[in-house]
């Protein structure tokens, strides 16, 4: 079996205590971040892609000091969710928000840091970053420094002089910065102390890196990642935000109960075991699988993504990716325990139904609930396993292979 995936952790900072100059608050009497968009803030959404990322341990927003808005919202309660007091720069902000993760983050873990201003960041481009980060970790950790998202430069760019067209300027190799942009924790915090000390107003953590010899690996990111800056800003980040496949903010709170089912077939082969509920089940065939074949927990997980309205185990954990060649399947369903937390859900009950002629495996049931209910963070008495055999009819029947079936209820 190979290692599980990439296990090097992720940390989030969000600067948020920008005023906003620029976005003409006074018209909003709070700062830009607070302006209402798509039935919640524009820091709401911000957070929102973060939340949802599994593989995010923690995340820290910066305020600024006095701010009363924060606290009343819904993610300010959320466990992974905790508040620094930022500075007078966006450069201190941040660097207080690492501050707060000392102790907490080892130097090499990655951070990602992300404007609260850029409510259009998505779930892929999130991944598509941390997906890059494994990437360099598995150079060895000496490779790359980091990465940022960024969007190639589309319009023909002029460059100004005193109000007419001086020079129209190559855009070939020009990108756009965006965030979040993602570095280790120990080199992220002297880049930036570097810069403060040497007076240099980064406006991003790249800039930061790339005055010391750093090259930041350049993660193509959507374009609609825009930065509200000024007031029009917010309107094209509403329409982004419709025209996007989630569900408005208003009524994303989950209903108080949500049901999901999942099935999972593999042929036997050549082998001595299956697995199945993380049990090691002596046998006389092997599976043909990618990961370990385990389909109790590979139908549970496609049961508990179907419930929280996230596709399939495949999206998530695609069988073409060599990291989970072997894989222990517990891991994915530690992952997608995560994600159901992070909706604000809990596993009610889940009964799984495994289809084999042999082998049997009444003697185990006990040890695959107490596994799963461990993975999941729920009272094994929540978790039923149960098995039939197909009557010798069909494939299960003729001992070509075996299936499981699961189906879930979680409650908000
Ligand atoms: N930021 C921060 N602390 C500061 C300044 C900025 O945390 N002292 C944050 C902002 O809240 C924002 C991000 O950095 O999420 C990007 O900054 P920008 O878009 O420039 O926001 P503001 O500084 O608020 O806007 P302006 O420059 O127009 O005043
Ligand atoms: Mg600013």
């Amino acid at each position: 079996m190979t290692q599980p995936p990439a296990a090097r952790r992720v940390w989030a900072v969000v600067p948020a205590a920008g005023r906003g100059e620029r976005f003409d608050a006074s018209a909003l009497a709070r700062p830009k971040q607070y302006a209402a968009l798509h039935g919640a803030t524009v820091l709401e959404w911000s957070l929102r892609a973060l939340t949802g990322e599994a593989r995010i341990a923690g995340i820290v927003v910066a305020l600024s000091a006095g701010d009363e808005y924060f606290a009343t919202l819904a993610c300010a309660r959320d466990a992974r969710v905790s508040t620094a007091i930022g500075g007078a720069s966006r450069l201190e902000s941040v660097l207080n928000g690492l501050a707060a993760l000392e102790g907490r983050a080892a130097p090499d873990d990655w951070v990602l840091v992300h404007d609260a201003a850029r409510p259009c960041l998505t779930a892929a481009d999130v991944r598509a970053l941390i997906t890059a980060l494994d990437g360099l970790a598995l150079d060895g950790g000496g490779g790359g420094c980091g990465a940022v998202l960024g969007a190639p430069i589309v319009d023909t760019v002029k460059r100004a002089a005193e109000g007419v067209v001086a020079e129209t300027v190559d855009r070939t190799g020009l990108w756009r910065a965006l965030t979040p942009q993602a570095f280790r924790f120990a080199e992220l915090k002297d880049a930036l102390r570097q810069a403060r000390l040497a007076g240099v107003a980064a406006t991003d953590e790249a800039q930061a890196m790339e005055r010391l010899g750093h090259r930041p690996l350049l993660v193509k990111g959507s374009a609609s990642n825009i930065k509200v800056t000024r007031a029009e800003d917010l309107a094209a980040a509403a329409a982004i935000l419709s025209t996007a496949e989630i569900p408005a903010m208003s009524d994303s709170k989950p209903p108080s109960v949500r049901i999901g089912q999942g099935v999972d077939v593999h042929a036997f082969g050549a082998g001595d075991h299956v697995v199945l509920g993380g049990v090691r089940i002596p046998y006389g065939q092997g599976v043909l699988a990618h990961s370990d074949g385990d389909v109790v927990i590979h139908a549970l997980c496609d049961a508990l993504l179907g419930a929280l309205g996230q596709g399939d185990i495949g999206q998530h954990f695609p069988d073409s990716d060599p990291r989970y060649r072997g894989a222990d399947s517990r891991v994915f369903l530690r992952e997608v325990a995560a994600r159901m937390r992070s909706a604000g859900l809990r596993l009610v009950n889940a009964d799984i139904t495994v289809l084999a002629e042999a082998p049997r495996i009444a003697a185990h049931r006990a040890a695959m609930a107490a596994n799963l209910a461990a993975d999941l963070g729920a009272a094994a008495h929540c978790i039923n396993v149960k098995a039939t055999t197909t009557e010798r009819l069909g494939f299960i029947g003729r001992g070509e292979g075996l299936a499981a079936l699961a189906a879930v209820l979680l409650e908000a």
